[in-house]
């Protein structure tokens, strides 16, 4: 890999940066909120180890980044209210969760197993720039260790992520300062009531203008979210039970290294937890035949992405 790092956002760059992203490796770039680390969200190994570098204890649904309104509208179904918001607030800090297209070129761990994505076109023109030579819709959280604050200069994310030879990104693409320094407004258009997720770039009273009532998340107690938080998360029809040795009668058995069995599905067969993470979705959806299904899940260390997919398991047990 030759030069720095933290690269200029210039097309030389992004020409460069962009062939990584379709190669599978993490591209860390400025947008207007906050820097993002994106991934090819087609490429579930890809957007594994977004959570690796990271070091995510979770999988969320993740944004997906496009050009422009046509590239958004290959992944999600538009309505009118999508379209009123897209005319008037795109490109800018908007992302909306729309209903996921059956051939959208995402993948189940970008939407954590959702059938809804989170799409997003970014106002930087640099931005699009890269993402349109992508050609690929890139997942990209904020590019911060997990916990610490979100990073508004290319610094910040050389500070605070991994190097290139440590599973962290291999070009960070610097476009200076971000104007706004806070996430993205986040709002949920898959149902009929249009909700508020998460506050952001965009005002409450802005959409309401644009489209009407517009509904305040709450979760499961009533209580306003915290930003980022989901009340709504995958959760397999079938039963599952984890930390399992071994399939019971009547049981799918869903492995991890040798701990396997003849007729399951294997999440690594090598023990490799980025490869567990990157087929943790796609596998539980494969099992997951009817809500009379058993499902039973070899022990996964509790260590690195193992914390992520663990803390996935044990609240699809809780549902
Ligand atoms: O400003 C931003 O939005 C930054 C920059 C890099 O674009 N990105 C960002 O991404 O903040 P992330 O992944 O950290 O935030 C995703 C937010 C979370 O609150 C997540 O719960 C929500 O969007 N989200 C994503 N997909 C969703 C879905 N299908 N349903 C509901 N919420 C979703
Ligand atoms: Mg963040």
């Amino acid at each position: 890999m030759g030069g720095a790092l933290i690269r200029a956002m210039d097309a030389a760059a992004i020409a460069e940066a962009a062939e990584h992203i379709r190669q599978g490796r993490l591209i860390a770039f400025g947008t207007e909120t906050v820097y993002g680390l994106g991934a090819d969200a087609g490429n579930d190994r890809a957007v594994a180890a977004i959570y690796a570098a990271k070091g995510r204890p979770s999988f969320n649904p993740l944004i997906s980044h496009v050009p422009d309104l046509k590239s958004a509208a290959t992944l999600g179904d538009m309505d009118d209210r999508a379209l009123t918001l897209a005319e008037a607030l795109w490109p800018g800090p908007l992302t909306m969760v729309l209903r996921k297209k059956e051939d959208a070129p995402v993948s189940k761990l970008t939407t954590a197993g959702l059938d809804t994505v989170a799409v997003r076109v970014p106002a930087r023109e640099a931005a699009r720039a890269f993402l349109a030579e992508c050609g690929v819709p890139v997942a990209a959280p904020s590019a911060n260790r997990s916990g610490a604050i979100s990073p508004t200069r290319a610094e910040h994310v050389a500070a605070s992520l991994p190097g290139p030879g440590d599973g962290g990104p291999v070009m960070i693409l610097d476009d200076g300062p971000c104007d706004i320094g806070l996430e993205s407004t986040v709002v949920d258009l898959s149902t009929e009531t249009a909700t508020l997720l998460r506050p952001g770039g965009v005002t409450l009273e802005t959409l309401q203008d644009l489209i009407g009532p517009v509904a305040l998340a709450v979760s499961d107690d009533h209580a306003p979210k915290s930003p980022g938080m989901l009340s709504r998360h995958y959760a397999p029809s079938a039963s599952l039970r984890i930390d399992a040795d071994a399939p019971a009668d009547g049981e799918a058995f869903l492995g991890f290294g040798r701990a396997s069995a003849p007729d399951g599905l294997n999440l690594s067969e090598t023990g490799d937890l980025l490869e567990a993470a990157a087929n943790l979705f796609e596998m539980l959806h494969r099992l997951d035949t009817s809500p009379d299904a058993k499902i039973a899940v070899a022990p996964i260390p509790d260590t690195g992405l193992g914390r992520a997919i663990n803390d996935r398991l044990r609240r699809a047990v809780r549902n």
